[in-house]
């Protein structure tokens, strides 16, 4: 047996055999499939629910936030008052999130606020607290296997001047486009060594050790898909054979066509919920008499669960 149906088969044994994201389920693939193009007809991605940080989602919207993230895998939320951090983290527990990730810039709370930071500031070096955009990834896609990033939350405290919008790629319709057009190609992104991420070292002090591991995989216990990527050409190298090349290039291809893409510029109170989705962000400006942006971030090993919410 070769590496990626010895994958395979290990996801096999964590999994739901019912999986549409095991490529041995045709029929269940073509199910899911159909009902998620289906509820995209009907439904508008960008549409911003009304949500505060009570002790569980209105009994009214509930099914249709439901919808909404089956369909997407994200939401688009706005607080009727700013929310303080714990009240952003308390909006987010009704979604069932609560396994917080801490990443190196994030405060005690384990909220990140990302926002542009002094040159003199160690963070001042990641993106991410700078006012460049940053190209498509997904979240963590740097951490081990026992720290996946399932899903994070954004809130924006104060959007910029210009720029400051984000691009946003369901990591679901990913596999599906990929499964639509050379279903072969997905076992090379769900083998376990594809991606391979080199130690962050600064000094003599390793920050993060390698990491290896696969693009696409299942999630024990949920079968939810889980996805990895960045398309940053740095830091990262990329299995070289020819199945994995053509794979990685067929991801790029989607991203570049674009035509699922869906843009979205948070406006204060405003943020996302999300399966960790593709997403990227455009650079910004900060205006002049105006506060410069700030959005809190919060990344969750957990991914959505209404169940486990509404407990
Ligand atoms: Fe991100």
């Amino acid at each position: 047996m070769n590496a990626t149906l010895d994958h395979m088969s290990t996801a096999l044994n964590r999994c739901d055999e019912s999986s549409p994201f095991l490529l041995e389920n045709e029929g269940a693939y073509q199910a899911w499939r159909a009902r998620k193009l289906r509820y995209q007809e009907e439904l508008d991605a960008t549409r911003v629910f009304s949500l505060d940080s009570g002790s569980g989602l209105p009994d009214s919207m509930l099914d249709k936030i439901q919808k909404q993230v089956t369909t997407f895998n994200f939401v688009v939320f706005e607080s009727t008052t700013p929310l303080e951090k714990s009240e952003f983290l308390a909006l987010n527990r009704q979604f069932g999130l609560e396994d917080l990730d801490v990443n190196l810039g994030a405060d005690e709370d384990k909220v990140t606020s990302l926002q542009v930071v002094s040159e003199s500031d160690k963070r001042s070096q990641y993106i991410p607290y700078t006012s460049r955009g940053m190209n498509w990834h997904t979240d963590g896609y740097y951490n081990p296997d026992g720290r996946r990033i399932n899903a994070f939350a954004l809130y924006c405290v104060h959007q910029s001047e210009r720029g400051g919008g984000n691009f946003l790629f369901d990591h679901e319709m990913m596999y599906l486009l990929i499964r639509d057009q050379a279903p072969n190609l997905l076992e090379a992104l769900m083998c376990d060594d594809v991606m391979c991420i080199p130690a962050n070292v600064q000094g003599n002090r390793i920050i993060r050790a390698e990491e290896t591991g696969p693009v696409f995989s299942l999630q024990p216990g949920t079968c939810s898909l889980n996805m990895r990527y960045t398309s940053r050409p740095h830091n990262i190298v990329w299995k070289s054979d020819r199945l994995s090349a053509n794979a990685l290039n067929l991801v790029r291809e989607i991203l570049m066509d674009g035509k699922a893409m869906i843009e979205i510029k948070l406006h204060e109170r405003q943020g996302i919920v999300c399966n960790n989705i593709l997403h990227g962000r455009q650079a910004f400006h900060n205006g002049a008499d105006m506060p410069p942006r700030l959005v809190y971030r919060a990344r969750y090993y957990d991914a959505i669960s209404f169940d486990k919410a509404q407990a």
